[in-house]
């Protein structure tokens, strides 16, 4: 009793006891909310943007005009061959009748018809949807059978007027759409991402399980 009595006597009057230590502390709590954030930002923003690098596909391709002008939809270039596996992204061969000649005003069009077509060049695009060689994926199972739209699982490259920016992961080498959601876990795709949770999650849905790692991974 008469030592605490002894502490407060020397304080002058009005100075709480504990002024002087609460400036640095303050300081400190100021430090860790400002190195926090900064490390928030770093992890969220710029790891995301470091971890991707970009590139362009060789020249950009307009899904939109080109389905006003071929017979049979996406079919006329993405076809299942006679064996019932799927071709992916179209050939030269099924470009070269329409672009023997420019036919149009646009420079993709140039780039494509006097570097590859002239060329016999096949063009080297960049896949977004590749999964690593260990997953083993069927359209023919997925269009076919359970007859899916393309969109389920690619969203609406069919219709747009022009190609993304292909991303891909620095470490896995792997595009960023198989990545499915980003660093934060936000995902960005409005459709059903490309990765192992994603596919796992529709075949919960539809066929009442995840099913066995063999039946995606031979
Ligand atoms: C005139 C030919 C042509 C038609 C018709 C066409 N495509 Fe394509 N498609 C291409 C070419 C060329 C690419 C290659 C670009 C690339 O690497 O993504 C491509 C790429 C794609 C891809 C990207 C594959 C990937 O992961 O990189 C999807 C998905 C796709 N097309 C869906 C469709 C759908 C859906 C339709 C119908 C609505 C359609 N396409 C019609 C020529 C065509
Ligand atoms: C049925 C004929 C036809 C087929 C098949 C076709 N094209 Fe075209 N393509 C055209 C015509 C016509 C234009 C010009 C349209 C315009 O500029 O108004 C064009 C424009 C283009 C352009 C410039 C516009 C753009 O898309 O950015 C590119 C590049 C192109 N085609 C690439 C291809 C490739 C690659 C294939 C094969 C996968 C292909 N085309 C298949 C008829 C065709
Ligand atoms: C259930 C999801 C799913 C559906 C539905 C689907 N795809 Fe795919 N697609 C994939 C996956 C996964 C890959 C990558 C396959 C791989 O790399 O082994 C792919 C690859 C592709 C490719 C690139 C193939 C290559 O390597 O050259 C094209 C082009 C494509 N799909 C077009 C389409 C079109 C057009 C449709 C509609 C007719 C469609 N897909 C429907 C999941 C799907
Ligand atoms: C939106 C729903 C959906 C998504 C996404 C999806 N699948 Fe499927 N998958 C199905 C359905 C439905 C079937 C059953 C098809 C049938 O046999 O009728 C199936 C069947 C399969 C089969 C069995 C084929 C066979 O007959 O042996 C494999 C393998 C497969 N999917 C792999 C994948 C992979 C890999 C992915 C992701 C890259 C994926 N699927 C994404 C719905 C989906
Ligand atoms: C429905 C299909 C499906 C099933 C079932 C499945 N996987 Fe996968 N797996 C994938 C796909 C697609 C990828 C590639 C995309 C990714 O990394 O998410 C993948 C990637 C992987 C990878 C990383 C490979 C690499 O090169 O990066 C491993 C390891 C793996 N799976 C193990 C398993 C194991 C173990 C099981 C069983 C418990 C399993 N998977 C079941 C579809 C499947």
């Amino acid at each position: 009793m008469s030592t605490s009595n002894h502490e407060a006597d020397s304080l002058a009057p009005g100075e709480a006891p504990d002024r002087k230590q609460g400036a640095p502390g303050g300081v400190i709590v100021l430090f860790f909310i400002v190195g926090f954030a900064l490390s928030m930002a770093f992890g969220w923003l710029v790891f995301p943007k470091l971890l991707y690098s970009e590139k362009n596909q060789p020249f950009d391709f307009n899904h939109k005009i080109h389905m006003d002008l071929v017979d049979s939809g996406c079919e006329s270039c993405h076809v299942f061959r006679e064996d019932g596996t799927y071709a992916g992204v179209p050939t030269l061969a099924q470009c070269a009748d329409c672009h023997q000649d420019v036919q149009g005003e646009s420079k993709d069009e140039e780039v494509f018809v006097n570097e590859y077509v002239a060329n016999e060049k096949e063009v080297p695009w960049l896949i977004y949807s590749r999964q690593p060689d260990c997953v083993f994926f069927s359209h023919a199972a997925h269009v076919k059978m359970a007859e899916m739209e393309c969109k389920e699982c690619h969203g609406d490259i069919g219709e747009s007027e022009s190609l993304k920016v292909y991303r891909e992961n620095r470490i896995t080498g792997y595009s960023q759409d198989i990545w499915g959601e980003n660093i934060a876990g936000i995902r960005k795709n409005t459709w059903d991402g490309m990765k192992m949770t994603d596919c796992g999650k529709c075949h919960e849905e539809r066929m009442g399980s995840k099913g066995p790692c063999f039946q995606c991974h031979k």
